[in-house]
């Protein structure tokens, strides 16, 4: 049984992050969705509210769970078991940041792999940084984020 780790801050989830959970979901007995607390980034919404609203997002399965973590991303992994974890790829500019992640989380732990998914085109621009600024002056979110995350994030920044 191979586990499979999506990792993240999820501030907000997007239709872009859901895209790459479900299509490692196809590829993997199970996903854990590893949700950030990120003490670098300032995020919009609470660890609770991310957890929350990734699950309400995803809906219920038995093969994608969602948890919290503080700490480093391989002892994440090891904690559930999984030895993969999968980043989404949209552009040449994400690369250079997640070929150094994937490579230190190597030497931190040889035995956990880092697997990229290519963003889908229709979701290639998409990021939760761009999601929010969109929002914050009034323009169209929809079917950029699901629709739970619609309505927190015009509630949010109301
Ligand atoms: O959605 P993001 O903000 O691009 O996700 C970044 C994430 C969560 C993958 C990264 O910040 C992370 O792995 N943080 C945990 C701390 C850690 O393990 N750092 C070393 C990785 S090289």
């Amino acid at each position: 049984m191979t586990i499979a780790v999506v990792p993240g801050s999820f501030d907000p989830i997007t239709a872009g992050h859901i895209d790459i959970i479900k299509r490692a979901a196809e590829i993997y007995d199970e996903v854990v969705v590893g949700i950030v607390v990120n003490p670098n980034k300032r995020c919009l919404f609470s660890l609770d509210a991310r957890v929350d609203m990734v699950k309400e997002a995803i809906g219920w399965t038995d093969k994608i769970r969602v948890d919290a973590f503080d700490g480093l991303l391989v002892e994440f992994v090891r904690m559930h078991d999984a030895r993969v974890i999968i980043r989404g790829l949209r552009a040449v500019s994400d690369f250079e940041h997640e070929f150094q992640m994937a490579q230190l989380n190597r030497r931190l732990d040889p035995e956990v792999e880092t697997i990229f998914v290519m963003a889908s085109p229709e979701y290639a621009y998409l990021s939760s940084s761009i999601v929010k600024e969109i929002a914050r002056y009034g323009g169209n979110i929809n079917g950029l984020v699901p629709p739970n995350v619609e309505k927190l994030l015009r509630d949010a920044l109301a």
